[in-house]
């Protein structure tokens, strides 16, 4: 299968049986029938999925390692996630999907850097948050790290980050995601690769970061294999055409200007993955608006 074969070039990891998929959810929130909105998609149909009950205290580590992993991700930006902010608004309204290894097959890279211990069978490696809400088959995308932000490159997993967001879509269903992501962040070249991104805010003063990009897209799994091969991505282009703005990163009177237009009704705005991929971070983006 091409699909499938694509990713094993590119992030071997995933082969192998040291690792899967984890859920770490309250026994009310399991999706019943994990994965079937994106029946197409073949990357994780055939993996056992490890299951982490928030509820039961023999899994508190499991958190405490989910933690670590988040402090160290996050606490550079000092925007590292409360307890209570863990607890209350992801774990009891959503859920938490990640990877996670063997703990016995850790490698020193890992050990060095991750809480961990040989009592606990597994040890995750990365985190993506998710929560419903109340607009039909609409979830927000809460919080996303994993290891490779803190590890030297040649000791990463390819694409850590951007599977366990894949999963956690895939695993739950979602037919809508939102998210919140700052103009300058990496995370940015992954969050464009799940399905046309609309711009809904590109100046958001409510949150702690006024130069935030709030977003919203359609979940389309056909379009998540461009991550790995960098092909473009002929679908978006047949369906949007350029609108003559552009967005400015760094430039907050433009990233206010861009967002009047959007409270105008003049958009709704997209931003094409190809493009983001293929800039760097602070260059100007292409705003596009539907054909029809
Ligand atoms: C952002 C984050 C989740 C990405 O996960 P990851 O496992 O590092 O990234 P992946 O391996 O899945 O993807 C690699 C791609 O991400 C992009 N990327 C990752 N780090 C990058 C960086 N420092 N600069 C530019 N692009 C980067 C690139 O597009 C890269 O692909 P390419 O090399 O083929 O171009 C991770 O780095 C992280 O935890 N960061 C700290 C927390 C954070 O900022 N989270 C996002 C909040 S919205």
């Amino acid at each position: 299968m091409r699909n499938t074969s694509e990713i094993l070039n590119k992030a071997s990891w995933i082969k192998s049986d040291d690792i899967c998929p984890y859920v770490y959810v309250r026994t009310e929130n399991h999706i019943i029938h994990p994965g079937s909105r994106h029946s197409q998609l073949d990357w994780f149909k055939d993996y056992p999925i490890l299951y982490k009950n928030p509820l039961e205290l023999k899994e508190l580590e499991f958190a405490e390692q989910i933690y670590h992993i988040e402090h160290r991700a996050f606490g550079p930006s000092n925007m590292a996630m409360p307890r209570w902010v863990f607890y209350d608004c992801a774990v009891m309204p959503g859920f938490v999907a990640g990877f996670a290894m063997r703990s016995s097959v850790l490698p020193e890279s890992l050990k060095k850097n991750l809480r961990w211990s040989k009592d606990s069978e597994w040890t995750p490696l990365s985190l993506f948050i998710i929560i419903p809400t109340m607009a039909k088959g609409e979830w927000v995308a809460h919080n996303l790290c994993s290891v490779n932000s803190f590890l030297e490159k040649e000791e990463q997993l390819y694409a850590l980050g951007f599977l366990s967001k894949a999963f956690g879509l895939w695993y739950a269903n979602v037919e809508t995601c939102i998210g919140m992501t700052q103009w300058l962040s990496p995370a940015r070249k992954l969050h464009s690769h799940y399905g046309p991104m609309e711009v809904l805010s590109s100046y958001s003063p409510v949150h702690s970061h006024a130069k935030t990009l709030t977003y919203r897209l359609k979940v389309n799994t056909n379009c998540w294999l461009q991550f790995f091969t960098k092909e473009p991505d002929l679908e978006f282009l047949e369906l949007y055409r350029p609108s003559g703005l552009m967005v400015e990163p760094k430039n907050e009177s433009n990233l206010i200007s861009i967002h009047h237009n959007i409270e105008k009704g003049t958009g709704p705005y997209f931003l094409s993955a190809t493009e983001i991929a293929q800039k760097n971070l602070d260059e100007s983006l292409t705003l596009y608006v539907p054909k029809t």
